[in-house]
């Protein structure tokens, strides 16, 4: 019960971080000043802290370890080229073309992630 209240709730901090950073990423493009307000600046480290916690809380509930599951391993490896290709993407990114290659680069990443933990294969996307 608590289990699948706790999947919900992961899932939910997917959609919610996913529609943050893609807001971001237009507005970084846009070189917007939107960017540099403090509730745009604090949220998405809130909802991504929630959103891991929730991933790690499932994994060891079920006893699902990345050593054993490669889709697990995988997403966790995705997760960290996840975040480089994010930060480029919004703000270490010098020209608009590398901020526009990292954000789509990110956004691809998380797309396979996502596909990951639905069909628990690396290669999910093969027919
Ligand atoms: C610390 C990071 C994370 C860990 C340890 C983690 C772990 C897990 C675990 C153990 C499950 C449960 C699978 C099941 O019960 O069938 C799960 C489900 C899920 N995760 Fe994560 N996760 C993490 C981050 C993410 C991220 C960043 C995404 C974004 C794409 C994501 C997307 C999903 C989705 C969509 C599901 C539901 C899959 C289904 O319907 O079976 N997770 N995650």
């Amino acid at each position: 019960m608590e289990y699948l209240f706790i999947k919900k709730l992961h899932m939910i901090l997917v959609i919610t971080s996913i529609s943050l950073f893609i807001l971001r990423f237009y507005w970084a493009l846009n070189q917007a000043d939107m960017l540099r307000h403090q509730l745009i600046r604090s949220l998405p480290h809130i909802i991504d802290t929630l959103l891991l916690s929730a991933g790690i809380y499932l994994m060891i509930s079920a006893k699902v370890w990345p050593t054993q599951h490669p889709w697990l391993g995988i997403k966790l490896i995705c997760l960290i080229v996840y975040i480089g290709l994010g930060t480029f993407a919004i703000k270490r990114g010098k020209t608009q073309g590398n901020k526009l290659i990292s954000g789509l680069g990110a956004i691809s990443v998380f797309a396979y992630m996502a596909g990951l933990a639905f069909f628990k294969s690396p290669l999910w996307f093969l027919p």
